[in-house]
């Protein structure tokens, strides 16, 4: 049942009229082309597509890691193109968590001071407290053994895993996960999948994008995307 007025029905992400045009030797590659695009809070997306259809582009114009060619695109109610560098790198660490397809984990750090330094250049948790976040994250992806070590010496499906730990880092609203189970056997699998529901039923908004089609009966909602435009969606199921 909806509710009138409720924040539940704006929309948390709108994209309108989206391209993202890269540059390359052989000539433009148009790598989205006109993307619209209304995910609602709570939603649980599967963006699915080949490889190569734009699904990294299309998570890097919504978080900002990239610059869009032309159109629109508002999380929570900003424009992210309108930040500039430094404002932007703020805004994705508080209200962003994201995935990436490599993790990016800095091979210098501990697990624990991968996240603790997500959570101390946004400055959310006072001086002390990122320490005792990060091993709850930790905690909660079963990882907390391993806080000290860093990541050349735990699994790919642990890195994973901090992975995600670390998108949690400043409790965003928004996960955005790129083939968050790639490189995972089915059994890692199923729990970053266990996470994920979790996640959801706490009330987060997870957009993952993955070529595995098998993917679909995971989530609620299915967007395909091939060439760089939206094939086809079965919808918003929260929206309004
Ligand atoms: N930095 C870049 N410069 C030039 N072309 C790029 C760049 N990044 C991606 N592309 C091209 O844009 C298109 C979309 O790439 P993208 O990485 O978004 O695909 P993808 O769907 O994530 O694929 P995969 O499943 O292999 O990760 C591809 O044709 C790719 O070669
Ligand atoms: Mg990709």
């Amino acid at each position: 049942m909806q509710t009138n007025n409720s924040k539940e029905n704006q929309p948390l992400i709108r994209i309108e009229a989206l391209v993202k045009t890269y540059e390359t030797n052989a000539g433009p590659l148009d790598a989205l082309k006109a993307i619209d695009l209304t995910v609602y809070p709570g939603e649980y997306i599967g963006v699915i597509g080949k490889s190569g259809a734009g699904k990294t582009t299309l998570i890097n114009m919504i978080s900002g890691v990239d610059k869009i060619t032309s159109g629109w695109v508002n999380v929570n109610g900003t424009e992210v193109q309108e930040l500039n560098e430094d404002g932007l790198a703020q805004w994705r660490g508080l209200n962003l968590g994201v995935i990436y397809q490599s993790f990016n984990l800095l091979p210098m750090l501990s697990l624990r001071d991968n996240i603790t330094l997500a959570m101390d250049f946004c400055g959310k948790y006072q001086q002390g407290k990122s320490e005792k976040k990060a091993m709850e994250l930790l905690e909660s992806v079963e990882l907390a053994e391993h806080a000290h070590k860093p990541p050349a010496y735990i699994s790919g499906g642990q890195k994973q895993r901090v992975a995600i730990a670390r998108a949690l880092a400043n409790d965003p609203a928004v996960i955005l996960a790129d083939e968050p189970t790639g490189r995972l056997d089915s059994a890692t699998s199923e729990t970053i999948f266990a996470i994920f529901n979790r996640l959801i039923d706490q009330g987060k908004t997870i957009l993952m994008v993955s070529h595995d089609r098998t993917l679909s009966r995971r989530v609620e909602r299915v967007i395909e995307l091939a060439d760089g435009q939206i094939v086809s969606d079965t919808g918003a199921v929260h929206g309004s």
